[in-house]
């Protein structure tokens, strides 16, 4: 008798644990139809699930596209502004692969948690001059799904989702804590392309719009960040298009007035070459020297040997074939971008700092995926920042190694009267600025080529970098940011982005732009950092980032100089040790090779 009982205790309990690890179905939606027929479901989220402001609503809900579609949104009222008055903007990460959930915990959105796990409010966040809609596309990524299903990752084999038979976290499905709900990896339902990505993104902004016109009255802005590159012109052009045919189902014309990029992916045969650029000649601003001779002429062979990477983009150009473009994106990526990780130990989203790099904080991963918020916010799925599968279907198009019509699609959009501000942090490698520079260049925005350099000018007073404006079209170089540039330079990133949704010229904020404005300034831009806020130690996980030394806060350095020889940065050594093993271990396996571009 108290045998059993003990017994079927430690099985209740047992059991509490393992769906305990599951998310169970949530409830409390308001369905409505938006335009053009999309069903969306929303949840009003309580305040303190990240927006603290009081009186600041937000909500998250799916775009019911179809019964194997369901895109997730998170939406903010604007802070500062009248919300029905307000802009609308949306924010996609890119990867391909990449939640939105990154820009909005680690970059732009009203919160943000320490490593420490203690959530603060932003107060550079952008829903301060704009209702903000940060969208997971395409479906798989972030919170977005196709079916809600059990199941496991491994991250020793590529982290792809492992589906189980029931919501029980089996002895096999290791590590134990990789046990929860995900969506199930359909590649036949999720997007291979840009384009493909378009329509699902429209259908989504159809959905909200049509469902809470109250906060899209006032015009509509798209910012994006990395693969955004590629999705911001193209999803961008598509809307257009979109506005331009006679819908029989009551679609509604997107009234689309600015496009703003941080670090974008947007030619990979100029982005790839600009590889070599940053790290050998001209070099990167901080005097980080990453290479030695025999390197820097390995490098330049792999780039412009005959055969190797150009030779392989260009073929890639010149017959659009999925098979030449996927081919040569991965030979680019291993043997032009990846040595970079390999030789340096760097972080290449800031190469100012070793890997593994504490910043932008991480915990909001753990966060997403607490019972509390999983329940406040309407959740599916657990929450992950990249899901692989999505990228590899980008692979099997080669759409990473191709333009994709980027550089055409921004033209297009400016001859449409949309605004378009590209910038970048100046210490990430993966998607550097000495390319964004040349990609701006080749974009030749009437004017831009007599247009020069014009100091930042932001009400901190503080010199955060340098413009270059022809008309509605910029290129800014942001000094010491990595490829996250509103977590490093948040008050930079505010006011431009403030100035770019405004019309207003971005290095001053002063004057509303015609086509005839131009920055003056020299055609380079030339300041040099200098290395002083390059670190040489791995930085503990749990420090904080100081925005006014735009380092790692002193007490992280002083604890890290004090511990040298610790246990604790022993272990960090070997982590860094096990990452570039692993690293090397991808590059030899083929499929692994696939990078993010955040
Ligand atoms: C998924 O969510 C459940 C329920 O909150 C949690 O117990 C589990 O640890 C999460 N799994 C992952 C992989 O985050
Ligand atoms: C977490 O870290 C922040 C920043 O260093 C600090 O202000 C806060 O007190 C810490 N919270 C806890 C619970 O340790
Ligand atoms: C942003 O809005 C919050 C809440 O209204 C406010 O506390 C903060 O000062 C604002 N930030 C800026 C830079 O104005
Ligand atoms: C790289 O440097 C070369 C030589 O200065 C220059 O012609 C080219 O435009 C640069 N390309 C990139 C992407 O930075
Ligand atoms: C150059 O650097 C590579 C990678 O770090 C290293 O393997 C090689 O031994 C170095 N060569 C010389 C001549 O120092
Ligand atoms: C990409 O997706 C489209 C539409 O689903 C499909 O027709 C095409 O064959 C796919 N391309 C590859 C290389 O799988
Ligand atoms: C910074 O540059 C100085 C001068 O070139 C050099 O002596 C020093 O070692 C460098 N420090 C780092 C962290 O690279
Ligand atoms: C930080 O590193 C320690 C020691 O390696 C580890 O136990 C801990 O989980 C890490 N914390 C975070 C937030 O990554």
């Amino acid at each position: 008798m108290r045998i059993s009982c003990v017994v079927s205790l430690i099985a209740a309990s047992l059991l509490t644990f393992a769906n305990g690890q599951f998310v169970p179905e949530p409830t409390g939606f308001t369905h409505k139809t938006g335009y053009a027929g999309v069903s969306v479901r929303t949840k009003h989220v309580p305040q303190g699930i990240c927006e603290t402001t009081p009186g600041v609503k937000s909500m998250t809900g799916y775009a019911d596209i179809s019964s194997r579609e369901h895109i997730f949104f998170w939406f903010f009222e604007a802070r500062d502004v009248d919300p029905s008055h307000a802009p609308l903007t949306v924010w996609i990460n890119g990867g391909p692969g990449s939640s939105s959930m990154i820009g909005l915990f680690q970059e732009n959105g009203p919160c943000q948690l320490y490593n420490n796990g203690t959530l603060f409010s932003n107060p550079y966040s952008w829903n301060n001059v704009s209702n903000m809609l940060y969208i997971d596309q395409p479906v798989g990524v972030g919170l977005s799904y196709s079916k809600a299903v059990p199941g496991y990752t491994n991250p020793n084999y590529g982290s792809n989702t492992v589906v189980l038979p029931d919501n029980q976290c089996p002895d096999y499905a290791q590590p134990y804590d990789t046990c929860g709900t995900y969506s199930l990896p359909d590649i036949t339902k999720t997007a291979n392309s840009t384009l493909a990505a378009a329509e699902n993104v429209w259908k989504t902004l159809q959905g909200f719009m049509g469902a809470y016109p109250q906060y899209a009255r006032n015009g509509f802005h798209f910012a994006s960040e990395s693969y955004g590159g590629h999705y911001a012109p193209v999803f961008n052009d598509y809307f257009l298009k979109q506005n331009e045919k006679h819908h029989k189902h009551g679609a509604h014309k997107i009234n689309l007035q600015s496009v703003t990029i941080n670090n974008g992916w947007y030619d990979p045969l100029i982005q790839y070459q600009a590889y070599y650029n940053f790290t050998v000649q001209p070099g990167n601003t901080y005097g980080l020297q990453i290479y030695n001779k025999t390197v820097q002429d390995e490098l330049y062979n792999n780039l412009y040997g005959p055969g190797n990477c150009v030779d392989q983009l260009q073929q890639c150009y010149a017959t659009g074939r999925d098979d030449v473009c996927s081919y040569a994106d991965n030979f680019c990526a291993a043997y032009v971008e990846e040595p970079f990780d390999v030789v340096s130990g760097r972080d290449e989203y800031d190469s100012r700092e070793l890997s593994p790099d504490p910043f932008p904080y991480n915990a909001y991963v753990q966060y997403l995926n607490s019972p509390q918020v999983q329940e406040a916010t309407g959740m599916s799925t657990n929450y992950s920042d990249s899901t692989v599968y999505v990228g590899d279907a980008f692979g099997t198009t080669g759409d990473d190694g191709r333009e994709s019509m980027t550089i055409q699609d921004i033209r297009h959009l400016l001859e449409h009267g949309v605004t378009v501000t590209l910038w970048a942090g100046d210490a990430d490698y993966n998607c550097n600025w000495l390319g964004g520079q040349v990609v701006a260049e080749e974009v030749n925005h009437q004017g831009y080529a007599s247009a020069g350099f014009a100091d930042l000018q932001t009400s901190d007073q503080i010199k955060h970098g340098q413009t270059r404006q022809a008309g509605r079209f910029s290129f800014t170089r942001i000094y010491e940011a990595g490829h996250e540039v509103p977590f490093y330079q948040p008050v930079a990133s505010l006011e431009l982005f403030e100035r770019s949704i405004g019309g207003l010229d971005i290095a001053t904020g002063k004057t509303k732009v015609n086509d005839h404005y131009l920055t003056d300034g020299p055609k380079q831009s030339t300041y040099r950092e200098g290395n002083s806020t390059v670190q040489v130690d791995v930085i503990p996980n749990d420090s904080t980032y100081d925005h006014s030394t735009n380092a790692p806060s002193k007490s992280a350095i002083n604890k890290a100089e004090a511990q040298l020889s610790s246990h604790f940065v022993e272990q960090q050594r070997l982590q860094l040790a096990a990452a570039r093993e692993r690293r090397r271990r991808a590059q030899r396996a083929r499929k692994d090779r696939r990078r993010r571009r955040l």
